[in-house]
Protein backbone atom coordinates (compact mmCIF):
# COMPACT_ATOMS: atom_id res chain seq x y z
CA UNK A 1 0.00 0.00 0.00
CA UNK A 2 1.09 3.46 -0.81
CA UNK A 3 1.89 5.99 1.74
CA UNK A 4 0.15 9.04 0.27
CA UNK A 5 2.29 11.42 2.91
CA UNK A 6 5.64 9.67 1.72
CA UNK A 7 5.35 10.10 -2.37
CA UNK A 8 2.42 10.96 -5.24
CA UNK A 9 0.32 8.73 -6.05
CA UNK A 10 -0.02 7.12 -9.89
CA UNK A 11 -4.07 7.94 -9.80
CA UNK A 12 -6.93 9.05 -7.36
CA UNK A 13 -8.00 5.43 -7.13
CA UNK A 14 -4.86 4.81 -4.61
CA UNK A 15 -6.67 7.48 -2.30
CA UNK A 16 -9.32 5.35 -1.86
CA UNK A 17 -9.85 4.31 1.53
CA UNK A 18 -7.25 4.45 4.56
CA UNK A 19 -9.49 7.25 5.90
CA UNK A 20 -9.36 8.49 9.38
CA UNK A 21 -10.94 7.79 13.46
CA UNK A 22 -12.15 10.29 15.28
CA UNK A 23 -12.65 10.31 18.81
CA UNK A 24 -16.39 12.32 19.48
CA UNK A 25 -15.75 13.20 22.88
CA UNK A 26 -17.77 16.48 22.20
CA UNK A 27 -20.85 14.55 21.99
CA UNK A 28 -20.39 11.43 24.08
CA UNK A 29 -19.69 13.61 27.35
CA UNK A 30 -19.40 11.63 30.49
CA UNK A 31 -20.87 8.16 28.98
CA UNK A 32 -18.95 5.52 29.54
CA UNK A 33 -18.51 4.29 26.06
CA UNK A 34 -16.12 6.11 24.04
CA UNK A 35 -17.38 6.57 20.16
CA UNK A 36 -15.14 6.58 17.33
CA UNK A 37 -15.95 7.45 14.01
CA UNK A 38 -14.37 6.55 10.50
CA UNK A 39 -14.73 9.41 8.25
CA UNK A 40 -15.62 7.88 5.15
CA UNK A 41 -15.80 11.31 2.91
CA UNK A 42 -12.34 11.24 2.93
CA UNK A 43 -12.17 9.39 0.20
CA UNK A 44 -12.46 10.59 -3.58
CA UNK A 45 -15.97 9.90 -4.21
CA UNK A 46 -17.19 11.29 -0.46
CA UNK A 47 -18.22 8.52 0.65
CA UNK A 48 -17.72 4.67 1.67
CA UNK A 49 -18.57 3.33 -1.31
CA UNK A 50 -15.71 4.00 -3.36
CA UNK A 51 -14.09 1.00 -1.90
CA UNK A 52 -16.58 -1.53 -3.09
CA UNK A 53 -16.61 0.58 -6.38
CA UNK A 54 -12.77 -0.10 -6.49
CA UNK A 55 -13.12 -3.75 -5.82
CA UNK A 56 -16.16 -4.74 -8.05
CA UNK A 57 -14.80 -3.19 -11.06
CA UNK A 58 -11.23 -5.16 -10.14
CA UNK A 59 -12.72 -8.31 -9.91
CA UNK A 60 -14.99 -8.25 -13.34
CA UNK A 61 -11.70 -7.30 -15.04
CA UNK A 62 -9.95 -10.16 -13.88
CA UNK A 63 -13.08 -12.38 -14.38
CA UNK A 64 -13.23 -10.76 -18.01
CA UNK A 65 -16.80 -9.43 -17.34
CA UNK A 66 -15.65 -6.15 -17.88
CA UNK A 67 -13.59 -5.70 -21.65
CA UNK A 68 -11.53 -2.28 -21.64
CA UNK A 69 -14.05 0.38 -23.20
CA UNK A 70 -16.52 -1.30 -22.00
CA UNK A 71 -20.15 -0.40 -20.31
CA UNK A 72 -20.85 -0.41 -16.82
CA UNK A 73 -24.48 -0.44 -15.33
CA UNK A 74 -25.57 -0.09 -11.97
CA UNK A 75 -28.84 0.44 -9.52
CA UNK A 76 -27.64 3.13 -6.74
CA UNK A 77 -28.82 5.32 -4.80
CA UNK A 78 -26.05 7.49 -5.73
CA UNK A 79 -23.10 6.75 -3.36
CA UNK A 80 -22.20 3.49 -5.30
CA UNK A 81 -22.90 5.21 -8.56
CA UNK A 82 -20.23 7.88 -8.19
CA UNK A 83 -17.70 5.56 -6.49
CA UNK A 84 -18.00 3.73 -9.78
CA UNK A 85 -17.93 7.37 -11.69
CA UNK A 86 -14.60 7.56 -10.47
CA UNK A 87 -12.95 3.89 -11.09
CA UNK A 88 -15.00 4.76 -14.68
CA UNK A 89 -13.34 7.84 -15.46
CA UNK A 90 -9.92 6.44 -14.26
CA UNK A 91 -9.81 3.64 -16.19
CA UNK A 92 -12.17 4.35 -19.12
CA UNK A 93 -15.25 2.84 -18.64
CA UNK A 94 -18.41 4.09 -19.50
CA UNK A 95 -21.26 3.99 -16.12
CA UNK A 96 -24.78 4.26 -17.04
CA UNK A 97 -26.17 4.28 -12.91
CA UNK A 98 -29.53 4.04 -12.24
CA UNK A 99 -31.67 6.14 -9.61
CA UNK A 100 -34.73 7.28 -8.25
CA UNK A 101 -36.07 10.45 -8.67
CA UNK A 102 -36.28 10.48 -4.55
CA UNK A 103 -32.67 10.62 -4.06
CA UNK A 104 -31.13 13.92 -3.35
CA UNK A 105 -30.48 16.34 -6.65
CA UNK A 106 -26.62 16.58 -5.71
CA UNK A 107 -25.78 13.11 -6.30
CA UNK A 108 -27.32 13.08 -9.46
CA UNK A 109 -25.07 16.06 -10.61
CA UNK A 110 -22.04 14.87 -8.93
CA UNK A 111 -22.46 12.05 -10.89
CA UNK A 112 -22.92 13.56 -14.43
CA UNK A 113 -20.18 15.92 -13.30
CA UNK A 114 -17.69 12.55 -13.56
CA UNK A 115 -18.69 11.55 -16.63
CA UNK A 116 -21.91 9.47 -16.07
CA UNK A 117 -25.05 8.72 -17.93
CA UNK A 118 -27.72 8.92 -15.13
CA UNK A 119 -30.94 7.19 -15.73
CA UNK A 120 -33.98 8.57 -13.18
CA UNK A 121 -36.81 6.33 -12.61
CA UNK A 122 -40.08 8.21 -11.40
CA UNK A 123 -41.21 7.33 -8.02
CA UNK A 124 -44.24 5.09 -6.75
CA UNK A 125 -47.30 6.74 -6.59
CA UNK A 126 -47.71 8.21 -3.31
CA UNK A 127 -43.89 7.87 -2.35
CA UNK A 128 -42.76 11.39 -0.96
CA UNK A 129 -39.40 13.13 -2.56
CA UNK A 130 -36.60 12.73 -0.68
CA UNK A 131 -37.54 9.83 0.56
CA UNK A 132 -36.98 6.34 -1.09
CA UNK A 133 -39.54 3.48 -0.30
CA UNK A 134 -39.36 -0.20 -1.05
CA UNK A 135 -41.62 0.26 -3.99
CA UNK A 136 -39.40 2.94 -5.46
CA UNK A 137 -36.50 0.47 -5.47
CA UNK A 138 -38.58 -1.96 -6.87
CA UNK A 139 -39.36 0.20 -10.24
CA UNK A 140 -34.97 1.22 -10.34
CA UNK A 141 -34.44 -2.34 -9.91
CA UNK A 142 -36.82 -3.32 -13.25
CA UNK A 143 -35.10 -0.54 -15.30
CA UNK A 144 -31.71 -1.44 -14.11
CA UNK A 145 -32.28 -5.50 -15.58
CA UNK A 146 -33.99 -3.93 -19.28
CA UNK A 147 -30.98 -1.93 -19.54
CA UNK A 148 -28.18 -4.48 -18.50
CA UNK A 149 -29.68 -6.64 -21.48
CA UNK A 150 -29.94 -4.05 -24.08
CA UNK A 151 -26.78 -2.91 -23.84
CA UNK A 152 -24.98 -5.96 -22.85
CA UNK A 153 -23.58 -4.50 -19.72
CA UNK A 154 -21.66 -5.30 -16.48
CA UNK A 155 -23.69 -4.89 -13.83
CA UNK A 156 -21.73 -3.97 -10.76
CA UNK A 157 -25.00 -5.74 -8.54
CA UNK A 158 -23.97 -4.45 -5.24
CA UNK A 159 -27.06 -6.39 -3.53
CA UNK A 160 -25.16 -9.75 -4.89
CA UNK A 161 -21.63 -9.06 -5.60
CA UNK A 162 -19.21 -10.62 -2.87
CA UNK A 163 -16.83 -8.25 -3.93
CA UNK A 164 -19.02 -5.69 -1.57
CA UNK A 165 -18.44 -7.48 1.20
CA UNK A 166 -14.85 -8.60 0.71
CA UNK A 167 -14.23 -4.47 0.19
CA UNK A 168 -14.40 -4.01 4.17
CA UNK A 169 -13.29 -7.28 4.96
CA UNK A 170 -10.28 -6.94 3.75
CA UNK A 171 -10.13 -2.44 3.84
CA UNK A 172 -12.54 -1.21 6.36
CA UNK A 173 -12.74 -3.90 8.91
CA UNK A 174 -8.69 -4.14 9.17
CA UNK A 175 -8.42 -0.46 9.02
CA UNK A 176 -10.58 -0.31 12.11
CA UNK A 177 -8.80 -2.98 13.91
CA UNK A 178 -5.40 -1.23 13.50
CA UNK A 179 -5.89 1.94 14.72
CA UNK A 180 -7.60 1.11 17.63
CA UNK A 181 -4.60 -1.12 18.24
CA UNK A 182 -7.25 -4.16 18.31
CA UNK A 183 -9.15 -2.26 21.36
CA UNK A 184 -12.39 -1.71 19.69
CA UNK A 185 -14.73 -3.30 21.55
CA UNK A 186 -18.11 -2.77 19.38
CA UNK A 187 -18.84 -1.99 15.47
CA UNK A 188 -22.37 -0.23 14.56
CA UNK A 189 -23.94 0.22 11.44
CA UNK A 190 -26.69 1.16 9.30
CA UNK A 191 -27.18 -1.81 6.95
CA UNK A 192 -28.51 -0.87 2.87
CA UNK A 193 -26.57 -3.44 0.83
CA UNK A 194 -25.25 -4.99 4.03
CA UNK A 195 -21.99 -5.09 2.55
CA UNK A 196 -19.88 -2.48 5.03
CA UNK A 197 -21.55 -4.29 8.18
CA UNK A 198 -21.39 -7.98 7.13
CA UNK A 199 -17.70 -6.86 5.93
CA UNK A 200 -16.24 -4.82 8.81
CA UNK A 201 -18.41 -8.01 11.29
CA UNK A 202 -16.12 -10.76 9.72
CA UNK A 203 -13.12 -9.06 9.46
CA UNK A 204 -13.81 -8.12 13.40
CA UNK A 205 -14.94 -11.08 15.04
CA UNK A 206 -12.40 -13.44 13.04
CA UNK A 207 -9.75 -11.12 15.36
CA UNK A 208 -11.68 -10.81 18.11
CA UNK A 209 -15.14 -13.05 18.82
CA UNK A 210 -16.25 -10.80 21.73
CA UNK A 211 -16.49 -7.51 19.27
CA UNK A 212 -19.90 -6.71 19.43
CA UNK A 213 -22.08 -5.77 16.44
CA UNK A 214 -24.90 -3.86 15.97
CA UNK A 215 -27.10 -3.33 13.07
CA UNK A 216 -28.95 0.19 13.13
CA UNK A 217 -32.35 -0.18 11.40
CA UNK A 218 -35.62 2.70 10.71
CA UNK A 219 -37.69 2.41 13.82
CA UNK A 220 -40.41 2.48 11.23
CA UNK A 221 -39.39 -0.80 9.42
CA UNK A 222 -37.07 -3.05 12.09
CA UNK A 223 -37.08 -6.19 9.72
CA UNK A 224 -33.29 -7.59 10.63
CA UNK A 225 -34.90 -7.32 14.37
CA UNK A 226 -38.08 -9.05 12.94
CA UNK A 227 -39.83 -6.26 14.55
CA UNK A 228 -43.38 -5.18 12.50
CA UNK A 229 -42.77 -2.76 9.24
CA UNK A 230 -45.42 0.35 10.35
CA UNK A 231 -43.37 2.91 7.93
CA UNK A 232 -41.00 2.49 4.96
CA UNK A 233 -40.99 5.72 4.55
CA UNK A 234 -37.73 7.42 6.44
CA UNK A 235 -35.17 9.74 5.85
CA UNK A 236 -31.94 7.31 6.04
CA UNK A 237 -31.27 7.60 2.61
CA UNK A 238 -28.81 4.35 1.34
CA UNK A 239 -29.85 2.73 3.93
CA UNK A 240 -32.94 0.56 5.59
CA UNK A 241 -35.13 -0.67 2.44
CA UNK A 242 -37.02 -2.96 4.97
CA UNK A 243 -36.28 -6.20 2.98
CA UNK A 244 -33.64 -8.62 3.99
CA UNK A 245 -30.55 -7.98 1.69
CA UNK A 246 -29.10 -10.91 0.18
CA UNK A 247 -25.58 -10.55 1.35
CA UNK A 248 -27.15 -10.62 5.19
CA UNK A 249 -25.92 -13.32 7.54
CA UNK A 250 -27.64 -12.85 11.24
CA UNK A 251 -24.87 -14.83 12.54
CA UNK A 252 -22.60 -11.76 12.52
CA UNK A 253 -25.04 -9.36 14.30
CA UNK A 254 -25.42 -9.17 18.18
CA UNK A 255 -28.30 -6.34 18.27
CA UNK A 256 -30.70 -4.30 16.56
CA UNK A 257 -31.13 -0.18 17.10
CA UNK A 258 -34.19 1.81 15.74
CA UNK A 259 -33.29 5.31 15.11
CA UNK A 260 -36.29 7.59 14.06
CA UNK A 261 -35.67 9.94 11.21
CA UNK A 262 -35.97 12.56 14.38
CA UNK A 263 -33.00 11.40 16.25
CA UNK A 264 -31.12 10.98 12.42
CA UNK A 265 -31.35 14.68 11.98
CA UNK A 266 -30.76 16.29 15.05
CA UNK A 267 -27.55 13.56 15.80
CA UNK A 268 -26.10 14.56 12.73
CA UNK A 269 -26.73 18.45 13.42
CA UNK A 270 -24.93 17.99 16.28
CA UNK A 271 -22.10 16.23 14.85
CA UNK A 272 -21.97 19.02 12.57
CA UNK A 273 -21.94 22.08 15.42
CA UNK A 274 -20.24 20.41 18.53
CA UNK A 275 -17.58 17.91 16.36
CA UNK A 276 -17.04 20.30 13.42
CA UNK A 277 -17.91 16.63 11.10
CA UNK A 278 -20.22 17.69 8.47
CA UNK A 279 -21.98 13.87 6.96
CA UNK A 280 -25.06 12.88 5.59
CA UNK A 281 -28.58 11.30 7.06
CA UNK A 282 -26.92 7.70 7.48
CA UNK A 283 -24.28 9.12 9.84
CA UNK A 284 -26.75 10.49 11.99
CA UNK A 285 -28.55 7.64 12.36
CA UNK A 286 -24.85 5.84 13.45
CA UNK A 287 -23.99 7.65 15.94
CA UNK A 288 -27.70 8.10 17.21
CA UNK A 289 -27.38 4.54 17.31
CA UNK A 290 -23.51 4.55 18.80
CA UNK A 291 -24.60 7.27 21.73
CA UNK A 292 -27.34 4.52 22.82
CA UNK A 293 -24.58 1.59 23.27
CA UNK A 294 -21.85 4.23 24.67
CA UNK A 295 -24.63 5.13 27.93
CA UNK A 296 -24.31 1.38 29.23
CA UNK A 297 -21.06 0.69 27.94
CA UNK A 298 -17.42 -0.07 30.31
CA UNK A 299 -15.89 2.63 31.23
CA UNK A 300 -13.49 4.14 27.96
CA UNK A 301 -14.74 0.99 25.53
CA UNK A 302 -14.11 1.72 22.01
CA UNK A 303 -17.50 1.96 19.97
CA UNK A 304 -16.93 2.09 16.25
CA UNK A 305 -18.93 3.44 13.86
CA UNK A 306 -18.36 5.35 10.27
CA UNK A 307 -19.63 8.83 8.36
CA UNK A 308 -20.59 7.24 5.53
CA UNK A 309 -20.69 10.10 2.94
CA UNK A 310 -20.88 14.50 3.39
CA UNK A 311 -23.05 16.58 4.37
CA UNK A 312 -22.44 18.14 1.18
CA UNK A 313 -24.87 15.48 -0.37
CA UNK A 314 -27.79 16.72 1.11
CA UNK A 315 -27.49 20.24 0.95
CA UNK A 316 -30.62 20.57 -1.26
CA UNK A 317 -32.57 18.15 1.84
CA UNK A 318 -33.77 19.28 5.21
CA UNK A 319 -31.25 17.45 6.79
CA UNK A 320 -29.18 21.42 7.43
CA UNK A 321 -32.03 23.85 5.92
C1 LIG B 1 -25.28 7.12 2.69
C2 LIG B 1 -25.27 5.64 2.83
N1 LIG B 1 -25.29 5.12 4.05
C3 LIG B 1 -25.31 3.79 4.25
C4 LIG B 1 -25.30 2.90 3.21
C5 LIG B 1 -25.36 1.44 3.50
O1 LIG B 1 -24.19 0.75 3.26
P1 LIG B 1 -24.23 -0.77 2.78
O2 LIG B 1 -24.83 -0.78 1.40
O3 LIG B 1 -22.82 -1.20 2.79
O4 LIG B 1 -25.09 -1.55 3.73
C6 LIG B 1 -25.27 3.41 1.91
C7 LIG B 1 -25.31 2.54 0.76
O5 LIG B 1 -25.43 2.96 -0.37
C8 LIG B 1 -25.24 4.81 1.73
O6 LIG B 1 -25.25 5.36 0.48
Amino acid sequence: MLDRMKTFLPSVLEAIGNTPLVALDRIVGNRPGRILLKLEFFSPGYSIKDRIALKIIEAAERKGTLKPGGTVVELTSGNTGTGLAVVCAVKGYKLIAVMSEGNSVERRRMLEALGARVELVPQAGGSCPGQVSKEDLDLVEQRTVELTRELGAFRADQFHNLSNVEAHELTTGPEIWEQTQGKVAAFIGTVGTAGTFMGVARALKKRNAAIRTYAVEPAGAPILAGGPVVNTRHKIQGAGYAQVPPLWDPEFCDGYIGITDEETIETARQLARQEGIFAGFSTGANVAAALRIAETATPGALIVTTANDSGLKYLSTDLFP
